[in-house]
């Protein structure tokens, strides 16, 4: 219950799915959790349910991919607590499902604003206050999308590769200040992105979601508790000597994709 005891920890998109249960999760290994989204409902319904169970969470509304509101918002949660260990950049959109050749200058930029933007910012607008305390830790979601190629999605998957790369810049640029940077490659998650993905499917919502249990080496697609649980281990010190890593966390289906096409 004290994996990450008294640990500022930021969580950007925090609201829902994957940042959700790391909140909670957090929480409950002692953390003070700043929990920043755009959704103040389920935001503050989220912070209401951690403070009911005696763990510590604060909202905070934030738009992740406008720079006015990341720096106010970092710099009131450093003044706060006076410091701040570890930021999850967790923010992220899946976009529109149209091949290269369809989509627009305005849903490439969506989607790079919202997945790639708000790592820039967030990270940009932290450093400072880590570089203070003498060291820090980041860590970034991209995706498994981030590292094999599949024919849909094209901006999400762009904005999911520069993720890991930003993800390895960062950790050589601040290795020398104590600061580590991984990133997280989640597979099919079970959240509400991915159930608006599945509502939106040509298969229609129970066909997509039974075809993507299927197609998985472990038989069924991850809970968001899945990729909480290796957010936690990152967060806390018993990650101490990983840093420019990524952690797949997607039920064997990279591999099992390499497999299928040998
Ligand atoms: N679910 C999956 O299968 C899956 C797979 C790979 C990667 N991911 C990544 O994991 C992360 C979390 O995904 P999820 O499935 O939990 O999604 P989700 O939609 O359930 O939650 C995303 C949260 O981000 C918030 N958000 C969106 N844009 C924002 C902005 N500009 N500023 C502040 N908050 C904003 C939303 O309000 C929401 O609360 C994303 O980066 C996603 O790309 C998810």
């Amino acid at each position: 219950m004290s994996r990450v005891l008294d640990k500022v920890i930021i969580v950007t998109g925090g609201a829902s799915g994957i940042g959700e249960a790391a909140c909670q999760l957090l929480a409950k290994e002692g953390a003070i959790v700043a929990l920043l989204d755009i959704n103040i409902d389920s935001g503050k319904r989220i912070v209401d349910i951690i403070c009911s169970q005696g763990g510590r969470a604060k909202f905070w509304q934030m738009n992740a991919s406008i720079e006015h509101q990341v720096s106010d918002t970092i710099n009131a949660i450093a003044q706060e607590y006076g410091r701040i260990d570890v930021l999850i950049n967790n923010v992220g959109i899946i976009g529109d499902n149209k091949p290269t050749h369809e989509i627009t200058e305005s849903e490439w930029d969506r989607v790079m604003n919202v997945n790639v933007k708000s790592v820039l910012f967030c990270t940009k607008h932290t450093i400072p206050h880590f570089k203070k305390a003498g060291g820090g830790c980041i860590v970034n979601i991209s995706s498994l999308h981030g590292l094999l190629g599949t024919p849909d999605y094209p901006a999400n998957h762009a904005s999911k590769a520069a993720v890991r790369l930003m993800t390895k810049t960062d950790a050589m640029l601040y290795a020398k200040d104590k600061i580590r940077v991984n990133s997280i490659h989640p597979g099919y998650i079970w959240s509400p992105l991915l159930e608006e993905v599945a509502r939106k499917s040509a298969m229609g919502y129970d066909e997509f979601r039974a075809h993507h249990n299927k197609i998985q080496p472990l038989g069924h697609m991850g809970q968001p508790e899945d990729v909480a649980y290796a957010i936690l281990y990152l967060a806390s010190d018993e990650s101490k000597f990983m840093t420019a890593s990524e952690l797949v966390i997607d039920g064997g289906l990279f591999s099992g994709q390499l497999i299928n096409s040998i």
